[in-house]
């Protein structure tokens, strides 16, 4: 198990998808873990499924809300020895068509890229105390752009380079610095366009955990592995295989 016996782990977007799924299955592993999330109602409804989850309402972009955060965890979680920063979500546009581009790009830039940097940022002092580890979920797609999801392969791809420089950084302070990149897997952040090749998200979190465990600081899930693969033998061709999954009338469709 990485390099604490005992995980208090918080999980940024752990009231769905994959992050609720690596919840509950840190809950059967035994950890203590924190899910976050704007909405009140999908927090509950997470709590109702897994009770001993501790579910705190938190809008990760917004400062104060992150702030009135940490005072609730430092409270109760002195031990918090795991930042999993898993809250995300992608635009689809076309530049062609798009209206708000500006309003669309910098939500995405708050939440995808920046938000996990001051959580990191901010929870340092504790995880430095508590010999902690810091985990980012990125994609396969921080490798290969898919251009209808031109700006959160972007955001990706930023964090993809921070999280490694963080990890060189962080490494005298005896943090660890994790990515798991995650292929396309079937949740709401695919708003009902799952591709075909799409996993489910207890078999990603499964993957995910078992790579944590292990000890890995880079975890490609399944076709993140494949797709990085091709990306640095062949960084066009892998451009244009992944292009070729999106519909020629893909403008009518965003
Ligand atoms: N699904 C995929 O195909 C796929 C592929 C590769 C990588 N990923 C990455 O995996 C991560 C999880 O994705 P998912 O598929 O599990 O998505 P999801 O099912 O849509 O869940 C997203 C979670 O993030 C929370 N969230 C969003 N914005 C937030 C904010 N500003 N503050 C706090 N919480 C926020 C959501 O709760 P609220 O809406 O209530 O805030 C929800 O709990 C993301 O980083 C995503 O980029 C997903």
């Amino acid at each position: 198990m990485s390099n604490q016996s005992t995980r208090t782990v918080l999980i940024t977007g752990g009231s769905s998808g994959i992050g609720f799924e690596m919840a509950k299955q840190m809950i059967a592993e035994e950890s203590t873990v924190i899910i976050c999330g704007r909405s009140q109602e999908k927090l509950d409804d997470a709590k109702k499924k897994i009770p001993q989850l501790t579910a705190i309402q938190c809008d990760i972009t917004n400062k104060e809300s992150r702030r009135e955060m940490y005072e609730k965890i430092f409270d109760q979680f002195n031990d918090l020895n795991m930042l999993i920063n898993n809250a995300g979500f992608a635009n689809r546009f076309s530049l062609t068509k798009v209206d708000d581009l500006e309003t669309m790009i910098t939500e995405e830039w708050q939440t995808n890229y920046l938000a996990p940097v001051m959580l990191a940022k901010e929870l340092l002092p504790v995880l430095i105390q508590n010999k902690g580890t810091i985990v980012n979920i990125t994609s396969g797609l921080a490798y290969v752009p898919l251009s209808i999801k031109s700006n959160y392969c972007a955001t990706k791809a930023a964090l993809h380079s921070m999280t490694q420089s963080m990890r060189v950084q962080l490494a005298k302070h005896d943090i660890k610095v994790v990515e798991i990149f995650f292929p396309a897997v079937d949740t709401p952040f695919q708003r009902g366009h799952s591709p075909e090749i799409s996993i489910q998200a207890d078999e990603a979190a499964a993957i995910a955990l078992k790579g944590l465990n292990s000890g890995k600081e880079e975890i490609r899930v399944k076709k993140a592995a494949l797709l990085y693969a091709i990306s640095r033998l062949m960084p066009n061709k892998a451009v244009s295989i992944i292009n070729k999954t999106v519909p020629d009338n893909v403008e009518d469709l965003v």
